[in-house]
């Protein structure tokens, strides 16, 4: 079997080989916060069923294609939708995008998703930092012969959500006059949302948010020592705190209301992260 390092260069290749831009920040845009890429220029558009290796999203809400354009000056390759382990995926497979952007050359990325709220000083809506994660979905996309080419065998996870990048984005945020706020992101392998029950032991054991995504991404962005920054959507507020049923409907059409702000703390930040970038290589 041709191993992963391979099959994430071979991708690579065949992504660069589709544009002239070189972006050094990957974003991930997930449900319901796909429209940023669509206002890329210069683009090209990738569907994954056209990148070697490549998984496909099956979710409601996730395009499935990945656009390299560029956000003002800021070249950025933009991947539409992700995959999940609920659509049987392996940790490796929803890990594998990050592969493909390390061996692409990205040394950040963003990181977006829907999240419940389980923070009470959160409401629907909010967009939240991520300063830091639970793995509760109990697969690594490590597990197994560590390849030495990705990173070590034990990377360190004490600043896996880049302090410095925090900084920007709260000062981006600030410049354009909108609200952040910080917690911690609990994954859970899903479908399902969460019991009453389960929404108060992620609050005990400290999760401000929770959601299906990011950590396995998180992981192997670290290992290849890539920088990240997280932001999670608060669609909905977490089960058991509104008396009311959670939908993927009302999810997405959060997602959609708060595009508009979530685009512009995007377009804000993104230009910080490339000068840090340029100050670093010089
Ligand atoms: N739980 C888990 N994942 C989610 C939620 C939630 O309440 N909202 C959006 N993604």
């Amino acid at each position: 079997m041709t191993d992963h390092f391979t099959l994430a260069e071979t991708a690579a290749q065949s992504i660069l080989q589709r544009t002239c831009l070189r972006p050094q920040i990957g974003l991930v845009l997930g449900s319901g916060l796909g429209g940023f890429a669509d206002s890329l220029n210069d683009s090209a558009k990738i569907p994954y069923a056209e990148i070697p290796n490549f998984p496909l999203s099956t979710a409601l809400g996730h395009a499935g294609q990945l656009v390299i354009g560029k956000a003002g000056d800021v070249p950025v390759a933009a991947m539409q939708g992700r995959v999940h382990l609920y659509e049987g995926y392996s940790a490796q497979q929803v890990a594998f995008p990050m592969r493909v952007f390390g061996r692409m050359g990205i040394r950040a990325v963003i990181l977006t998703n829907a999240a419940g709220g389980i923070n009470l000083n959160y409401s629907q809506g909010a967009l939240v930092l991520i300063r830091d994660h639970i793995n509760l979905q109990s697969v690594s996309p490590l597990t197994g012969p560590n390849d030495d080419r990705f990173g070590v065998r034990f990377p360190d996870m004490t600043h896996a959500y880049s302090k410095p990048y925090r900084a920007m984005a709260r000062e981006a945020a600030a410049e354009i006059g909108m609200a952040l706020h910080e917690g911690v992101y609990a994954a859970l392998p899903g479908p399902s949302y969460e019991t009453p029950a389960e929404i108060n032991y992620l609050r005990v054991i400290g999760a401000d948010l929770v959601g299906m995504s990011t950590v396995l991404e998180v992981i192997a962005a670290r290992q290849m020592k890539i920088n990240v920054l997280a932001i999670s959507c608060v669609t909905n507020m977490a089960a058991g705190i509104l008396d009311q049923p959670l939908s993927h409907q009302e999810v997405m059409e959060t997602g959609e209301r708060v595009k508009t702000s979530f685009e512009a703390l995007l377009r804000a930040v993104l230009p910080r992260i490339e000068e840090a970038h340029e100050a670093e290589s010089q």
